[in-house]
């Protein structure tokens, strides 16, 4: 536990008082902090050991304008474990810029919480949020990014797969979203080769794909957008698919699953990767969509891990940010 806390206390500087709102921001060294310390609290906690505890209770006010399980039952269960406490706040309480400015909002919440975690339809409320929060602000999932998933990814790649770094080759197949936004700054950023499938006009953004080669120069690892899903697939060694209809896009979802058929991850597809590859989804999925119901059989443990890890990782944050 003392290796824990000298750990933290060391890589304090780094992280204090950060806000997490694009990996963009990131470093190498803060995520692999991260990752370190993520999984040694892994390691006291599936010992059911006591992890360490803030000795004045921290708050953190989690604000969701879209639904969630993950996120939000792993916030509230890391807050638990650290004796601190999550205040959740529904979209119709807050009305996030209906009710009451943004602005209004980050002010009030900057008096009572030690931080926030926001999950928004504009990435944009997440910026005006924290340039007038004075309490470090968390992206809980924007439309551009899903930073806090790709922590919980790097660490369970790390863990089927081995110490991150040029051996290791991921494929992304479907949507240039959210998830592949953060995927693509994680994964240069760490030094896996990232290879990603997207339909013609459903790439990830130019402002994204730009910044993961400028990182890929530093880091020496390698990004591949194409079209053809057989390409991004061919001797990878996991493969990562999500949603092809996100939160807020409800209304293309009939359009959307004629132009992704081509993307779907089933064992056709599969055949191409390294034999033994796993299968990775942040979840929720959608079987018959975007993943068959077999191959979702076959790799839900690793999804689980994903899913697992989510509490490890964003437990660490909380940690780096708020200090102990
Ligand atoms: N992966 C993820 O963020 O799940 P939730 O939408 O359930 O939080
Ligand atoms: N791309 C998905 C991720 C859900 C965790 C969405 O934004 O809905």
């Amino acid at each position: 536990m003392s290796t824990l806390r000298n750990m933290i206390t060391e890589d304090v500087a780094m992280w204090r008082k950060k806000n997490c709102i694009t990996l963009m921001d990131i470093s190498r060294e803060q995520i692999g902090t991260l990752l370190h310390v993520a999984a040694e609290l892994k390691i006291h906690d599936l010992k059911r050991e006591v992890s360490l505890r803030w000795e004045y209770p921290r708050t953190l006010a989690m604000l969701f304008q879209k639904p969630s399980l993950r996120t939000r039952v792993s916030f509230e269960v890391s807050m638990a474990h650290l004796q601190g406490h999550a205040v959740y706040l529904n979209p119709e309480d807050v009305g996030l810029g209906i009710r009451e400015a943004v602005s209004d909002v980050a002010g009030a919440l900057s008096r009572w919480v030690d931080a926030i975690t926001a999950r928004v339809f504009s990435h944009s409320t997440l910026e005006e949020l924290a340039s007038n929060a004075t309490i470090p602000v968390i992206n809980a999932l924007s439309d551009r990014e899903h930073p806090i998933q790709a922590f919980a990814d790097l660490l369970t790649l790390q863990e089927q797969c081995g110490m991150l770094g040029n051996d290791r080759t991921l494929a992304y197949l479907g949507d240039g979203n959210n998830v592949l936004h953060a995927l693509m700054i994680a994964c240069s950023r760490m030094g896996v080769n990232l290879r990603a499938a997207c339909p013609e006009g459903y790439g990830p953004a130019e402002d994204y794909i730009r910044a993961t080669q400028i990182i890929c120069g530093i880091s020496g690892a390698t990004f591949h957008l194409t079209t053809d899903p057989v390409e991004a697939v061919e001797g990878a060694e996991a493969l990562y698919t999500d949603v092809w209809t996100s939160m807020g896009q409800e209304d293309e979802k009939e359009h959307r699953l004629k132009v992704f058929t081509p993307y779907q991850v089933n064992s056709a597809l599969l055949r191409h990767a390294l034999p033994g590859a796993i299968v990775m989804h942040c979840l929720p999925a959608h079987r018959g969509e975007e993943i068959t119901a077999h191959i979702m059989a076959q790799h839900q443990t690793v999804m689980l891990d994903q899913a697992e890890n989510r509490l490890h990782t964003q437990k660490a944050l909380l940690m780096l940010i708020l200090g102990i």
